[in-house]
């Protein structure tokens, strides 16, 4: 294959690795508030301990809030909620009380300051334990203290998707997808 049939994309690389689950991180602010941000930059990176990392903007209200109570609800959407996922990640909570601005319904923790949304699919419950300098961006990582799904949404596989349960996968900008078709690979050595 000549280097013809590819297109430069540098300056955007990171589309090509979308479309990401995309989660709201619930933290507790120096204001006082509750705050919720969106955030596609989010992977699990550890089993055991469970740990989660994210990639929060310098800008972003979130990142003080992570300093300033070092725990965070990770909240998981359904599609249906793409419109409040996108107006989520479009304000900043410096600027806007977003519980009252959108109306969110919460749900305390257990084992965390931060409540959950009480319309999420699944709530993971989280406690910085590391913060590490990339770019413009801090990338945090979160061990897992707590993870709960809501009923009927997921067995021991993951969400069940073929039962009509889907999650928001942000695109880019305003655009989101659900996931699609399932397909099941050969075990190993098989194919
Ligand atoms: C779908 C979506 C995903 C986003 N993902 C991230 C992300 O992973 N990291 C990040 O720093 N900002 C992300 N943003 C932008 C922040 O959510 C946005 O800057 C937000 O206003 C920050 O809110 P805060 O200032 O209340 O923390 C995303 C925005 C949207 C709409």
């Amino acid at each position: 294959m000549g280097s013809d049939t590819f297109t430069e994309y540098t300056g955007k690389f990171y589309y090509l690795l979308h479309p990401r689950p995309t989660i709201v991180v619930g933290t507790v602010c120096p204001n006082n508030r509750v705050n919720f941000m969106s955030a596609s930059w989010n992977m699990p990176v550890s089993e055991e301990p469970p740990i989660i990392a994210l990639a929060i903007g310098s800008e972003a209200y979130t990142r003080e809030c992570l300093d300033y109570c070092g725990e965070a609800s990770l909240n998981i959407l359904s599609l249906e909620d793409a419109q409040l996922v996108y107006d989520l990640g479009s304000v900043s909570g410096r600027d806007v009380d977003k519980v009252s601005t959108f109306k969110l319904d919460l749900v305390d923790s257990i084992t965390i300051r931060p409540p959950g949304l009480s319309r999420s699919l699944a709530i993971i419950e989280s406690k910085v334990i590391g913060k590490y300098p990339a770019g413009e961006a801090f990338l945090y990582l979160l061990q897992v203290t707590k993870a709960r799904v809501r009923e009927g949404v997921a067995d021991r596989f993951g969400f069940l998707f073929s039962k009509g349960v889907n999650i928001a996968l942000h695109g880019s900008g305003r655009t989101f997808y659900g996931v699609g078709p399932r397909v099941l690979a050969s075990r190993k050595g098989s194919s």
